[in-house]
């Protein structure tokens, strides 16, 4: 993700890892996990619900999670392994190599947390993260996962519809946009004291767009607590869109009339749009987006329009000319 600091070759050679390398690094990665699972395990926030003891290493289960349509069974594609999810990442607060955020994120605490919510909405105001979830009920959701950097992952994402979150909030009809921003703290997020971004990282969807039943705040992931590295306590999960507008342990949602600026667009207007969905037909300026790796395999496949989430996001683009609205 990078601005011009790579060429197209490196994305398809170095990011985008064979499957022997990532299992060698992998095996390298569990070791390493092991050693240092004593001081992990002393980090891990407790359940938004039911506290329950966790692996080590890992996050908390989730408990009273509902099963919706969206299974891997009805997906028809395996799941990504738990250590390719959580320790292939981009979170560049963390650091900007794709084990970074596992590696720089396990001091971090994600508790106490709040979220501010303001702008078009009835009822504005700072929420405390527990009581911002404790009205809905906690979803497993499914999802395929596809990174600009054409790699993608089959994710077992568990959040809440930001679709009920928004009506629970109650937007007003000045609400046409939604605007999302990152924690900035660069004591806690050590990667921020560099400028590789401006930060806080922002991200934005349209109303409608925000509304899809398909975008999703995440809480969890396997079942578990999100791990830091993942965007913890909560980020957004928009599964037709490249993986940049799913933005990261988010403290700040205003809802506006005006489309808000976005970090990747900002930092490379040419390259990152605002509207990031996964379209095989339009080449990133350095490289091509036909093709990805799905995370685990050795060949690529093709990729498929609005990541193959068409029949229930493509209406909301109807009319519009997706090469201009990249
Ligand atoms: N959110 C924040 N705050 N900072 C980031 O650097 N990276 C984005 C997105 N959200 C990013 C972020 C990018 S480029 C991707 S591909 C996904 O997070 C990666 O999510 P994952 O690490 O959980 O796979």
């Amino acid at each position: 993700m990078l601005i011009k600091a790579k060429k197209t070759s490196d994305v398809a050679s170095s990011e985008i890892t064979p499957k022997s390398v990532y299992l060698d690094r992998r095996r390298f990665l569990a070791t390493a996990a092991l050693a240092g699972a004593g001081a992990a395990f002393g980090t891990i926030a407790p359940s938004l619900s039911v506290p329950a003891l966790a692996a080590p290493g890992r996050g908390a289960k989730l408990a009273g999670v509902k099963e919706t349509k969206w299974t891997q069974k009805a997906l028809g594609e395996d799941l990504t392994e738990y250590g390719s999810v959580t320790k292939y990442n981009n979170f560049y607060e963390f650091g900007t190599g794709k084990t970074d955020p596992a590696e720089n994120a396990t001091k971090f605490k994600p508790r106490p947390w709040s979220l501010a919510v303001d702008g078009a909405v009835e009822k504005p105001g700072t929420y405390d993260l527990e009581d911002f979830i404790k009205p809905h009920q906690l979803e497993e959701r499914v999802y395929r996962f596809r990174c600009v950097e054409a790699w993608s992952m089959v994710i077992p994402w568990v959040g809440i519809p930001l679709a009920d979150v928004i009506k629970r909030l109650g937007p007003t009809g000045d609400a046409k946009y939604v605007a999302f921003e990152t924690l900035n703290d660069p004591e806690r997020m050590p990667g921020q004291r560099s400028r590789v971004l401006q930060w806080p990282y922002k991200e934005g969807l349209r109303i409608d767009e925000a509304m899809n039943p398909l975008a999703l705040l995440a809480v969890g992931l396997y079942g578990e607590e999100l791990p830091n590295q993942n965007g913890a306590p909560i980020r957004l999960v928009v599964p037709w869109k490249y993986g940049f507008k799913s933005i990261k342990s988010i403290v700040k949602i205003t809802l506006q009339a005006k489309q808000p600026p976005t970090s990747w667009n900002i930092a490379g207007p040419r390259e990152y749009g605002f509207y990031s969905n996964v379209n095989p037909g339009v080449s990133h300026p350095r490289w091509s987006q036909a093709k990805e790796r799905r995370i685990g395999d050795f060949l690529k496949r093709p990729s498929k329009m609005f990541n193959g989430y068409e029949e229930e996001v493509g209406q909301m683009y109807a009319g519009m000319d997706m090469r201009k609205n990249y």
